[in-house]
Protein backbone atom coordinates (compact mmCIF):
# COMPACT_ATOMS: atom_id res chain seq x y z
CA UNK A 1 0.00 0.00 0.00
CA UNK A 2 2.89 2.64 0.55
CA UNK A 3 4.62 1.56 -2.17
CA UNK A 4 1.69 2.54 -4.40
CA UNK A 5 1.23 5.56 -3.15
CA UNK A 6 4.71 6.64 -3.16
CA UNK A 7 4.69 5.79 -7.07
CA UNK A 8 1.76 7.35 -7.82
CA UNK A 9 2.94 10.20 -6.17
CA UNK A 10 6.51 10.27 -7.73
CA UNK A 11 4.64 10.39 -11.46
CA UNK A 12 2.56 13.20 -9.92
CA UNK A 13 5.21 15.57 -8.84
CA UNK A 14 7.53 14.28 -11.96
CA UNK A 15 4.42 15.30 -14.35
CA UNK A 16 3.92 18.43 -12.98
CA UNK A 17 7.87 19.62 -12.91
CA UNK A 18 7.88 18.45 -16.78
CA UNK A 19 4.77 20.75 -17.51
CA UNK A 20 5.94 23.91 -15.85
CA UNK A 21 9.34 23.78 -17.58
CA UNK A 22 7.57 22.58 -20.94
CA UNK A 23 5.97 26.04 -20.07
CA UNK A 24 8.99 27.67 -18.59
CA UNK A 25 11.30 26.31 -21.92
CA UNK A 26 10.25 28.62 -24.89
CA UNK A 27 11.35 31.80 -27.33
CA UNK A 28 12.28 33.51 -23.97
CA UNK A 29 15.28 31.18 -22.94
CA UNK A 30 16.77 31.03 -26.75
CA UNK A 31 14.85 34.60 -28.28
CA UNK A 32 14.62 36.94 -25.39
CA UNK A 33 17.27 35.97 -22.87
CA UNK A 34 20.40 36.35 -25.17
CA UNK A 35 19.61 39.49 -26.91
CA UNK A 36 18.28 41.33 -23.64
CA UNK A 37 22.31 40.02 -22.00
CA UNK A 38 23.78 41.20 -25.27
CA UNK A 39 22.41 44.47 -24.72
CA UNK A 40 22.02 44.91 -21.20
CA UNK A 41 25.90 44.46 -19.95
CA UNK A 42 26.48 40.50 -20.52
CA UNK A 43 27.76 39.21 -17.27
CA UNK A 44 26.30 41.67 -15.11
CA UNK A 45 23.28 41.47 -16.25
CA UNK A 46 23.40 37.18 -15.96
CA UNK A 47 24.36 37.77 -12.59
CA UNK A 48 21.35 40.38 -11.82
CA UNK A 49 19.63 37.89 -13.48
CA UNK A 50 20.39 35.07 -11.15
CA UNK A 51 20.32 37.25 -8.08
CA UNK A 52 16.97 37.86 -8.84
CA UNK A 53 15.58 34.48 -9.47
CA UNK A 54 16.48 32.90 -6.56
CA UNK A 55 15.01 35.45 -4.08
CA UNK A 56 11.84 37.03 -5.59
CA UNK A 57 11.39 34.63 -8.45
CA UNK A 58 11.65 32.02 -5.77
CA UNK A 59 9.41 33.76 -3.76
CA UNK A 60 6.69 34.29 -6.53
CA UNK A 61 6.45 30.35 -8.07
CA UNK A 62 5.91 29.24 -4.37
CA UNK A 63 3.75 31.36 -3.33
CA UNK A 64 1.26 31.53 -7.00
CA UNK A 65 1.59 27.51 -6.73
CA UNK A 66 0.63 27.30 -3.33
CA UNK A 67 -2.15 30.08 -3.82
CA UNK A 68 -3.14 27.44 -6.82
CA UNK A 69 -3.50 24.33 -4.41
CA UNK A 70 -4.89 26.12 -1.83
CA UNK A 71 -7.82 27.85 -3.74
CA UNK A 72 -8.06 25.20 -6.51
CA UNK A 73 -8.77 27.88 -8.94
CA UNK A 74 -6.93 29.78 -11.75
CA UNK A 75 -6.15 33.64 -10.90
CA UNK A 76 -9.26 35.12 -11.28
CA UNK A 77 -11.20 32.76 -9.34
CA UNK A 78 -8.18 32.10 -7.11
CA UNK A 79 -8.70 36.52 -5.61
CA UNK A 80 -12.28 36.02 -5.89
CA UNK A 81 -11.90 32.91 -3.39
CA UNK A 82 -10.48 36.07 -0.83
CA UNK A 83 -12.92 38.39 -1.74
CA UNK A 84 -15.84 40.29 -4.26
CA UNK A 85 -14.54 43.95 -4.66
CA UNK A 86 -12.98 45.45 -7.21
CA UNK A 87 -8.99 44.97 -5.56
CA UNK A 88 -9.95 41.62 -5.64
CA UNK A 89 -11.51 41.73 -9.29
CA UNK A 90 -8.30 43.84 -10.83
CA UNK A 91 -5.80 41.28 -9.50
CA UNK A 92 -7.23 38.34 -11.13
CA UNK A 93 -7.93 39.65 -14.02
CA UNK A 94 -4.36 41.61 -14.80
CA UNK A 95 -3.01 37.94 -14.11
CA UNK A 96 -5.22 36.36 -16.34
CA UNK A 97 -4.89 39.33 -19.50
CA UNK A 98 -0.91 38.97 -19.87
CA UNK A 99 -0.93 35.78 -21.86
CA UNK A 100 -3.39 36.99 -24.02
CA UNK A 101 -1.26 39.91 -24.84
CA UNK A 102 1.82 38.17 -24.81
CA UNK A 103 0.74 35.42 -27.07
CA UNK A 104 -0.01 37.40 -30.79
CA UNK A 105 3.44 38.95 -30.25
CA UNK A 106 5.09 35.18 -29.33
CA UNK A 107 3.31 34.11 -32.63
CA UNK A 108 5.12 36.98 -34.93
CA UNK A 109 8.42 35.83 -33.23
CA UNK A 110 7.30 32.24 -34.43
CA UNK A 111 6.49 33.26 -38.02
CA UNK A 112 9.99 34.66 -37.83
CA UNK A 113 11.15 31.29 -36.60
CA UNK A 114 9.17 29.16 -39.02
CA UNK A 115 10.03 31.48 -41.97
CA UNK A 116 13.42 30.78 -40.97
CA UNK A 117 13.05 26.89 -40.99
CA UNK A 118 11.32 27.04 -44.16
CA UNK A 119 14.61 28.94 -45.99
CA UNK A 120 16.74 26.19 -44.39
CA UNK A 121 14.98 23.52 -45.79
CA UNK A 122 15.47 25.06 -49.28
CA UNK A 123 18.80 25.50 -48.19
CA UNK A 124 19.04 28.93 -48.54
CA UNK A 125 21.91 28.86 -45.62
CA UNK A 126 24.26 31.20 -47.47
CA UNK A 127 22.23 33.80 -47.97
CA UNK A 128 20.09 33.91 -44.46
CA UNK A 129 23.38 35.35 -43.03
CA UNK A 130 24.00 37.97 -45.00
CA UNK A 131 23.47 41.24 -42.69
CA UNK A 132 20.12 42.90 -44.64
CA UNK A 133 18.61 39.16 -45.15
CA UNK A 134 16.76 39.75 -41.92
CA UNK A 135 15.79 43.60 -41.96
CA UNK A 136 14.22 42.76 -45.64
CA UNK A 137 12.38 39.93 -44.18
CA UNK A 138 10.53 41.52 -41.71
CA UNK A 139 10.36 45.37 -43.44
CA UNK A 140 8.41 43.25 -46.47
CA UNK A 141 4.60 43.76 -45.04
CA UNK A 142 3.64 40.46 -47.08
CA UNK A 143 5.99 37.66 -46.05
CA UNK A 144 6.38 39.24 -42.09
CA UNK A 145 1.94 38.88 -42.22
CA UNK A 146 2.07 35.72 -44.41
CA UNK A 147 4.50 33.85 -41.49
CA UNK A 148 2.52 35.20 -38.53
CA UNK A 149 -0.71 34.03 -39.72
CA UNK A 150 0.95 30.52 -40.72
CA UNK A 151 2.03 30.34 -37.34
CA UNK A 152 -1.18 31.48 -35.66
CA UNK A 153 -3.25 28.84 -37.53
CA UNK A 154 -0.82 26.23 -36.20
CA UNK A 155 -1.56 27.64 -33.06
CA UNK A 156 -5.65 27.92 -33.39
CA UNK A 157 -5.85 25.16 -34.80
CA UNK A 158 -4.42 22.84 -31.95
CA UNK A 159 -7.02 24.83 -29.53
CA UNK A 160 -9.98 23.80 -31.54
CA UNK A 161 -9.07 20.00 -31.63
CA UNK A 162 -7.81 20.26 -28.19
CA UNK A 163 -4.75 17.98 -28.59
CA UNK A 164 -3.21 18.79 -25.39
CA UNK A 165 -1.94 15.36 -24.73
CA UNK A 166 -0.29 15.42 -28.16
CA UNK A 167 1.49 18.89 -27.08
CA UNK A 168 2.58 17.42 -23.52
CA UNK A 169 3.93 14.03 -26.13
CA UNK A 170 6.04 16.07 -29.01
CA UNK A 171 7.99 18.53 -25.77
CA UNK A 172 8.58 15.58 -23.71
CA UNK A 173 10.86 14.13 -27.27
CA UNK A 174 11.73 17.76 -27.86
CA UNK A 175 12.97 19.23 -25.09
CA UNK A 176 16.24 16.42 -25.01
CA UNK A 177 16.69 16.81 -28.40
CA UNK A 178 16.55 20.61 -27.83
CA UNK A 179 19.19 20.42 -25.04
CA UNK A 180 21.33 18.53 -27.18
CA UNK A 181 21.80 20.43 -30.13
CA UNK A 182 22.16 23.58 -27.93
CA UNK A 183 24.88 22.22 -26.27
CA UNK A 184 26.66 21.36 -29.82
CA UNK A 185 25.80 24.51 -31.06
CA UNK A 186 26.91 26.31 -28.11
CA UNK A 187 30.44 24.26 -28.37
CA UNK A 188 30.44 25.57 -32.16
CA UNK A 189 30.17 28.87 -31.39
CA UNK A 190 32.24 29.20 -28.50
CA UNK A 191 35.39 27.69 -30.16
CA UNK A 192 34.95 30.50 -33.39
CA UNK A 193 38.19 33.16 -33.47
CA UNK A 194 37.42 35.85 -31.30
CA UNK A 195 34.53 34.06 -29.57
CA UNK A 196 36.48 34.14 -26.49
CA UNK A 197 36.02 37.44 -25.97
CA UNK A 198 31.88 37.00 -26.07
CA UNK A 199 32.09 34.06 -23.93
CA UNK A 200 33.65 37.13 -21.48
CA UNK A 201 31.25 39.28 -22.18
CA UNK A 202 28.18 36.81 -21.23
CA UNK A 203 30.14 35.17 -18.33
CA UNK A 204 31.83 37.81 -16.18
CA UNK A 205 30.34 40.36 -14.27
CA UNK A 206 31.20 44.05 -15.50
CA UNK A 207 30.21 47.42 -13.27
CA UNK A 208 30.76 49.53 -16.40
CA UNK A 209 28.15 47.77 -18.18
CA UNK A 210 25.74 48.15 -15.14
CA UNK A 211 22.39 50.88 -15.72
CA UNK A 212 19.20 50.86 -14.28
CA UNK A 213 17.73 49.00 -16.66
CA UNK A 214 19.95 46.17 -16.57
CA UNK A 215 17.69 45.57 -13.52
CA UNK A 216 14.54 45.99 -14.97
CA UNK A 217 15.48 44.10 -18.10
CA UNK A 218 16.55 41.08 -15.83
CA UNK A 219 13.22 41.19 -13.90
CA UNK A 220 10.79 41.23 -16.76
CA UNK A 221 12.73 38.53 -17.72
CA UNK A 222 12.64 36.41 -15.18
CA UNK A 223 9.00 36.84 -15.02
CA UNK A 224 9.06 36.17 -18.96
CA UNK A 225 10.98 33.18 -18.50
CA UNK A 226 10.09 31.54 -15.97
CA UNK A 227 5.74 32.17 -16.77
CA UNK A 228 5.05 34.00 -13.89
CA UNK A 229 3.53 36.61 -12.85
CA UNK A 230 0.49 36.14 -15.50
CA UNK A 231 -1.23 33.24 -14.20
CA UNK A 232 -0.54 30.65 -15.01
CA UNK A 233 1.44 28.96 -12.11
CA UNK A 234 -2.01 29.60 -10.32
CA UNK A 235 -3.85 26.93 -12.63
CA UNK A 236 -1.13 24.41 -12.58
CA UNK A 237 -0.71 24.73 -9.02
CA UNK A 238 -4.41 24.17 -8.96
CA UNK A 239 -4.25 20.89 -10.82
CA UNK A 240 -1.48 19.42 -8.43
CA UNK A 241 -1.99 17.00 -5.05
CA UNK A 242 -1.05 17.70 -1.96
CA UNK A 243 2.08 15.59 -2.21
CA UNK A 244 4.27 17.81 -4.64
CA UNK A 245 6.70 19.40 -2.80
CA UNK A 246 6.48 22.96 -4.06
CA UNK A 247 10.03 23.87 -3.02
CA UNK A 248 11.69 21.26 -4.72
CA UNK A 249 10.07 21.31 -8.30
CA UNK A 250 10.29 25.07 -7.99
CA UNK A 251 14.23 24.71 -7.67
CA UNK A 252 14.33 22.03 -10.43
CA UNK A 253 12.20 24.30 -12.92
CA UNK A 254 14.53 27.24 -12.07
CA UNK A 255 17.58 25.37 -12.55
CA UNK A 256 16.28 23.54 -15.73
CA UNK A 257 15.16 26.95 -17.21
CA UNK A 258 18.03 28.64 -16.36
CA UNK A 259 20.46 25.85 -18.04
CA UNK A 260 18.65 26.69 -21.38
CA UNK A 261 18.89 30.10 -21.54
CA UNK A 262 22.32 30.12 -20.39
CA UNK A 263 23.37 27.83 -23.27
CA UNK A 264 21.17 29.94 -25.72
CA UNK A 265 23.46 32.89 -24.49
CA UNK A 266 26.46 31.18 -25.10
CA UNK A 267 25.36 30.12 -28.40
CA UNK A 268 24.32 33.44 -29.62
CA UNK A 269 26.82 36.31 -27.42
CA UNK A 270 30.18 35.12 -28.30
CA UNK A 271 28.87 34.42 -32.39
CA UNK A 272 27.99 38.46 -32.30
CA UNK A 273 31.79 38.72 -30.85
CA UNK A 274 33.30 35.87 -34.07
CA UNK A 275 31.09 37.11 -36.73
CA UNK A 276 30.31 40.77 -36.11
CA UNK A 277 33.80 41.59 -33.77
CA UNK A 278 31.80 42.44 -30.72
CA UNK A 279 29.84 45.38 -32.78
CA UNK A 280 28.13 47.55 -30.59
CA UNK A 281 25.53 47.76 -32.93
CA UNK A 282 24.93 43.94 -33.13
CA UNK A 283 24.70 43.51 -29.24
CA UNK A 284 21.97 45.99 -29.23
CA UNK A 285 20.38 44.61 -31.99
CA UNK A 286 17.26 43.48 -29.79
CA UNK A 287 14.74 41.42 -31.22
CA UNK A 288 16.59 40.58 -34.15
CA UNK A 289 19.54 39.61 -32.18
CA UNK A 290 19.04 35.62 -32.86
CA UNK A 291 17.92 35.93 -36.27
CA UNK A 292 21.14 37.95 -37.12
CA UNK A 293 24.01 36.05 -35.50
CA UNK A 294 23.00 32.54 -35.49
CA UNK A 295 22.33 31.98 -39.54
CA UNK A 296 26.50 33.06 -39.65
CA UNK A 297 27.48 30.56 -37.41
CA UNK A 298 25.61 27.68 -39.31
CA UNK A 299 27.03 29.09 -42.76
CA UNK A 300 30.44 28.60 -41.14
CA UNK A 301 29.95 25.33 -40.49
CA UNK A 302 30.68 21.91 -42.44
CA UNK A 303 27.10 20.53 -42.13
CA UNK A 304 25.44 23.91 -41.34
CA UNK A 305 22.23 23.70 -43.45
CA UNK A 306 21.44 20.25 -41.63
CA UNK A 307 21.92 22.28 -38.57
CA UNK A 308 20.02 24.90 -39.04
CA UNK A 309 16.77 22.75 -40.28
CA UNK A 310 17.62 20.89 -36.55
CA UNK A 311 17.88 24.19 -34.33
CA UNK A 312 14.69 26.18 -36.44
CA UNK A 313 12.77 22.91 -35.97
CA UNK A 314 13.40 22.54 -32.32
CA UNK A 315 13.26 26.46 -31.54
CA UNK A 316 9.70 26.19 -34.08
CA UNK A 317 8.82 23.45 -31.62
CA UNK A 318 9.13 25.41 -28.13
CA UNK A 319 7.45 28.15 -29.82
CA UNK A 320 4.27 25.90 -30.67
CA UNK A 321 4.19 24.32 -27.14
CA UNK A 322 4.76 27.54 -25.53
CA UNK A 323 1.87 29.72 -27.96
CA UNK A 324 -0.66 26.98 -27.11
CA UNK A 325 -0.65 26.88 -23.46
CA UNK A 326 -0.61 30.79 -23.33
CA UNK A 327 -3.33 31.21 -25.84
CA UNK A 328 -4.76 27.80 -23.69
CA UNK A 329 -4.99 30.27 -20.85
CA UNK A 330 -6.66 33.05 -22.54
CA UNK A 331 -9.36 30.04 -23.84
CA UNK A 332 -10.20 29.11 -20.57
CA UNK A 333 -10.27 32.17 -18.54
CA UNK A 334 -13.21 33.09 -21.24
CA UNK A 335 -14.99 29.80 -20.83
CA UNK A 336 -14.55 29.62 -16.68
CA UNK A 337 -15.56 33.65 -16.04
CA UNK A 338 -17.87 34.31 -19.38
CA UNK A 339 -19.51 30.96 -19.69
CA UNK A 340 -18.72 30.95 -23.08
CA UNK A 341 -18.23 27.77 -25.04
CA UNK A 342 -14.91 26.19 -26.11
CA UNK A 343 -15.38 27.20 -29.88
CA UNK A 344 -16.37 31.05 -29.05
CA UNK A 345 -14.01 31.37 -26.54
CA UNK A 346 -10.92 29.80 -29.04
CA UNK A 347 -12.68 32.32 -31.89
CA UNK A 348 -12.17 34.90 -29.65
CA UNK A 349 -8.97 34.32 -28.42
CA UNK A 350 -7.85 33.99 -32.13
CA UNK A 351 -9.50 36.84 -33.16
CA UNK A 352 -7.21 39.29 -30.52
CA UNK A 353 -4.01 37.25 -31.46
CA UNK A 354 -4.62 37.69 -35.37
CA UNK A 355 -5.36 41.92 -34.50
CA UNK A 356 -2.17 42.64 -32.04
CA UNK A 357 0.07 40.12 -33.92
CA UNK A 358 -0.39 41.84 -37.28
CA UNK A 359 0.02 45.29 -35.62
CA UNK A 360 3.23 44.00 -34.16
CA UNK A 361 3.96 42.06 -37.80
CA UNK A 362 3.43 44.71 -40.03
CA UNK A 363 5.18 47.21 -37.15
CA UNK A 364 8.42 46.68 -39.29
CA UNK A 365 7.26 47.69 -42.83
CA UNK A 366 3.67 49.06 -43.73
CA UNK A 367 3.12 50.25 -40.33
CA UNK A 368 6.75 51.16 -39.23
CA UNK A 369 5.65 54.76 -39.38
CA UNK A 370 3.25 54.03 -35.90
CA UNK A 371 5.83 54.26 -32.86
CA UNK A 372 4.15 53.72 -29.38
CA UNK A 373 5.99 55.12 -26.94
CA UNK A 374 8.80 55.50 -29.19
CA UNK A 375 8.77 51.77 -29.38
CA UNK A 376 7.75 49.40 -32.93
CA UNK A 377 4.52 47.69 -32.12
CA UNK A 378 6.22 44.55 -31.10
CA UNK A 379 8.44 46.44 -28.74
CA UNK A 380 6.04 48.16 -26.84
CA UNK A 381 3.67 45.09 -26.48
CA UNK A 382 6.59 43.20 -24.83
CA UNK A 383 7.24 46.51 -22.79
CA UNK A 384 3.44 46.63 -21.73
CA UNK A 385 3.26 42.99 -20.64
CA UNK A 386 6.99 42.55 -19.21
CA UNK A 387 7.65 46.04 -17.39
CA UNK A 388 4.13 47.45 -16.64
CA UNK A 389 1.53 44.53 -16.38
CA UNK A 390 3.86 41.77 -14.55
CA UNK A 391 4.97 44.27 -11.95
CA UNK A 392 1.66 44.69 -11.22
CA UNK A 393 0.42 41.73 -10.98
CA UNK A 394 3.18 40.52 -9.14
CA UNK A 395 2.21 43.66 -7.12
CA UNK A 396 -1.28 42.00 -6.39
CA UNK A 397 0.16 38.53 -5.39
CA UNK A 398 2.02 39.80 -2.91
CA UNK A 399 -0.80 42.14 -1.68
CA UNK A 400 -3.20 39.56 -1.46
CA UNK A 401 -0.76 37.01 0.30
CA UNK A 402 0.80 39.58 2.53
CA UNK A 403 -2.40 41.79 4.06
CA UNK A 404 -5.10 39.04 3.07
CA UNK A 405 -4.47 35.33 2.80
CA UNK A 406 -1.30 35.84 5.40
CA UNK A 407 1.79 34.43 4.80
CA UNK A 408 1.32 31.31 7.83
CA UNK A 409 -1.34 30.40 5.63
CA UNK A 410 1.03 29.84 2.67
CA UNK A 411 3.57 28.28 4.69
CA UNK A 412 0.85 25.46 6.41
CA UNK A 413 0.22 24.92 2.58
CA UNK A 414 3.86 24.59 1.93
CA UNK A 415 4.30 22.65 5.04
CA UNK A 416 1.31 19.99 4.13
CA UNK A 417 3.93 17.95 1.25
CA UNK A 418 7.26 18.76 3.11
CA UNK A 419 9.07 21.13 5.21
CA UNK A 420 9.75 24.69 4.39
CA UNK A 421 13.20 25.10 4.34
CA UNK A 422 13.10 28.79 3.14
CA UNK A 423 10.41 30.21 5.42
CA UNK A 424 12.27 32.85 7.47
CA UNK A 425 13.66 33.82 3.76
CA UNK A 426 10.53 33.44 1.86
CA UNK A 427 8.47 35.71 4.52
CA UNK A 428 11.93 38.42 3.65
CA UNK A 429 11.37 38.27 0.60
CA UNK A 430 7.24 38.77 0.26
CA UNK A 431 7.43 41.36 2.99
CA UNK A 432 10.79 43.67 2.09
CA UNK A 433 12.46 42.47 -0.92
CA UNK A 434 9.20 41.87 -3.24
CA UNK A 435 7.61 45.16 -2.98
CA UNK A 436 11.03 46.89 -3.38
CA UNK A 437 11.85 45.12 -6.59
CA UNK A 438 8.58 45.95 -7.94
CA UNK A 439 8.68 49.87 -7.18
CA UNK A 440 11.78 49.72 -8.69
CA UNK A 441 10.94 48.14 -11.85
CA UNK A 442 7.70 49.88 -12.30
CA UNK A 443 9.14 53.77 -11.10
CA UNK A 444 11.97 52.56 -13.96
CA UNK A 445 9.29 51.71 -16.67
CA UNK A 446 7.65 55.07 -16.30
CA UNK A 447 10.91 57.24 -16.21
CA UNK A 448 11.44 55.58 -19.50
CA UNK A 449 8.41 56.09 -20.86
CA UNK A 450 8.95 59.79 -19.79
CA UNK A 451 12.29 59.61 -21.10
CA UNK A 452 13.64 60.39 -18.07
CA UNK A 453 15.69 57.30 -18.52
CA UNK A 454 16.57 55.37 -21.81
CA UNK A 455 16.58 51.72 -21.88
N1 LIG B 1 8.15 31.13 -20.37
C1 LIG B 1 7.93 31.08 -21.77
C2 LIG B 1 9.22 31.32 -22.52
O1 LIG B 1 10.27 31.40 -21.94
C3 LIG B 1 6.93 32.07 -22.24
C4 LIG B 1 5.72 32.03 -21.43
C5 LIG B 1 5.35 32.95 -20.57
C6 LIG B 1 4.79 30.97 -21.39
N2 LIG B 1 4.17 32.54 -19.98
C7 LIG B 1 3.84 31.35 -20.46
C8 LIG B 1 4.67 29.77 -22.05
C9 LIG B 1 2.79 30.52 -20.18
C10 LIG B 1 3.62 28.97 -21.77
C11 LIG B 1 2.68 29.32 -20.83
O2 LIG B 1 9.21 31.46 -23.70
Amino acid sequence: MKENQSRSSFSGKLGYVLAVAGSAVGLGNIWRFPYLAAKYGGGIFLLVYLILMVTFGYALIVSETALGRMTKRSPVGAFRAFGKSAPFRIGGWINAVIPMLIVPYYSVIGGWVSKYLFEYLRGSTAALAEDSYFPNFISDGFSAEFWFLLFCLMVVAVLFGGVKQGVERVSKVMMPLLVLLAIFVAGYSMTRPGAWEGVKYFLIPNLENFSWMTVVAAMGQMFYSLSIAMGILYTYGSYIKKDVDIEKSTMQVEIFDTAIAMLAGLMIIPAVFAFSGGNPETLNAGPSLMFITIPKVFASMGFGTGAGIMFFLLVLLAAVTSAISLAESGVSTFEDQLGWSRSKATLLMGGVIIVIGSASALGFGVLDFVSVLGMTVLDFFDFLTNSLMMPVAALATCLLITRVAGLDKIAKEVEQSSDFKRKKMYFFFMKYLAPVCIAIILLSSIANVFGWITM
